[in-house]
């Protein structure tokens, strides 16, 4: 198989530019090689190295920004991905692609199916829909993993950045109103190479959207006192305890961008195309966690 991977250094495309390689010859770019924002640099990426299957890792991610630079957030996360689609259709190669729970507007009271109806309620979120509707519509063979809230050991993240506020205060003030779970950039990329896996192999996979999310419910504060716990359990200095942190709402922390208060994907479609389980989210947060505390500790 040959693959090419976009959005190198983020924390999934970290992530897959370590396990892809197993799957055949893989051609790792950045965005110093391949610019979303370029036209040509995609399409010449795409023509020089004649892929059988194209996973997509690299988007606009700023949430908040993004209300501010709604051109730049559809110009990589729409009109780019479309690019990717036309020529991906052109060619019949496969094009793997990853969206968001930000598609929903995050009312429903039970995990979000796959055949519910979008309605984002930021900027970020309309463009990653945009994205997969030029998927859709470019008629390309193509897997849109729709994940939540990702959280690894690589780039920035909410477990980072707690870390650090937890490392210089000794209260935090951190959201319980808005329902998800973390998932780790490990379990995305195990699902991706059992996708890729599969087509390789003419095992049937439809093309399609699938939910990708581990196991479970919890909020934002529910994942700090996780953390914050392991990370006193590993004996990592931090001044503020599990008890020092203050549940707050949406409300009591206004952002530019508004986001779902309920952000959970039902993962059934996925794992029936799956030979293995999808962990619960502590389970999959645990191995991130450690991750970053062995990297502290080693810093
Ligand atoms: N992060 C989340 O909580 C979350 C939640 C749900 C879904 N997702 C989706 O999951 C996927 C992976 O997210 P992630 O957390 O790995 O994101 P990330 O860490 O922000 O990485 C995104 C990557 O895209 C690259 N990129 C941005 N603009 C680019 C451009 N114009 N040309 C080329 N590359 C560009 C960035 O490059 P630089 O490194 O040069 O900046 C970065 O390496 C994305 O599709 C995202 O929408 C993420």
């Amino acid at each position: 198989m040959r693959i090419l991977l976009l959005g190198a250094n983020g924390q999934l495309g970290q992530e897959l530019s370590h396990t892809l390689p197993s799957l055949g010859e893989v051609k790792v770019c950045g965005r110093s090689e391949v610019d979303l924002t370029n036209k040509h640099s995609i399409i010449e990426a795409v023509d020089a190295f004649k892929p059988e299957v194209i996973v997509n890792a690299a988007a606009y991610t700023a949430v908040d920004k993004a209300e501010r630079e709604r051109g730049l957030a559809f110009k990589v996360n729409a009109e780019a991905v479309g690019i990717l689609a036309s020529e991906a259709a052109k060619l019949d190669i496969w094009l793997i692609h990853y969206s968001t729970d930000y598609v929903f507007d995050g009312s429903k009271t039970e995990p979000y199916l796959e055949a519910d109806t979008p309605n984002p309620i930021n900027v970020y979120g309309e463009s990653k829909l945009a994205g997969e509707q030029a998927i859709i519509t470019s008629g390309c063979k193509h897997l849109i993993f729709r994940t939540t809230w990702v959280i690894g050991k690589d780039g920035h993240n909410f477990a980072k950045t707690i870390l650090q506020l937890a490392s210089e205060r000794d209260t935090l003030s951190i959201i319980n109103d808005q329902f998800g779970v973390p998932a780790a950039p490990a379990l995305i990329a195990k699902v991706t190479n059992a996708a890729i896996e599969a087509i390789a192999t003419a095992r049937h996979w439809p093309s399609g959207i699938y939910h990708l999310a581990p196991h479970g419910k919890t909020t934002w504060y529910g994942i700090a006192q996780t953390l914050i716990q392991q990370a006193k359990e590993a004996c990592l200095p931090l001044a503020t305890n599990e008890r020092d942190l203050q549940a707050i709402t949406t409300a009591d922390y206004p952002t530019s961008a508004k986001r779902p208060a309920n952000s959970l994907l039902d993962t059934s479609k996925l794992e029936k195309q799956l030979k293995f389980n999808l962990p619960d989210w502590e389970d999959d947060f645990s191995l991130v966690v450690e991750g970053i505390i062995r990297e502290l500790k080693a810093a």
